[in-house]
């Protein structure tokens, strides 16, 4: 049976193939997470509007696997931006999904660029 993480892979710029329409400018809150399916994936789309920059990784935390990192605390170590889960604290980058614990867990990341008002998010398939 396939892990529910296998479905999560980062993908990178040159990778994309499909730019998906996560939404507006408007459905997302400012420095805080929303959350978007796509296909059987759920991501977790943040808005860092302090440092006008846009960030997607899975929404599964890899630790105990729910569905919370849309929920999480935003925040940035050493001007990385990052997400906390919300259920244990275990803290990710959003550039490329590391453990910043220094822990084995990691995140699939996602691109994301805004175009005309619309969120995009990058995948391969
Ligand atoms: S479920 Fe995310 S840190 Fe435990």
């Amino acid at each position: 049976m396939e892990h529910v993480l296998d479905k999560y892979k980062t993908v990178t710029l040159e990778d994309v193939k499909v730019w998906f329409k996560a939404g507006t400018l408007k459905d997302f809150p400012s420095n805080r997470g929303g959350c978007v399916k796509y296909k059987d994936k759920q991501i977790a789309v943040f808005n860092f509007e302090r440092r006008n920059e846009w960030y997607a990784c899975q929404n599964v935390c890899p630790h105990k696997l729910e569905m919370v990192l849309s929920r999480g605390m935003t925040g940035s170590a050493d001007n990385v931006p990052k997400i906390a889960c919300p259920m244990h604290k275990k803290t990710f980058s959003l550039v490329d999904g590391s453990n910043l614990n220094g822990e084995d867990y990691s995140i699939a990341t996602y691109p994301v660029k805004v175009v005309e008002g619309e969120v995009l998010i990058g995948f391969i398939d």
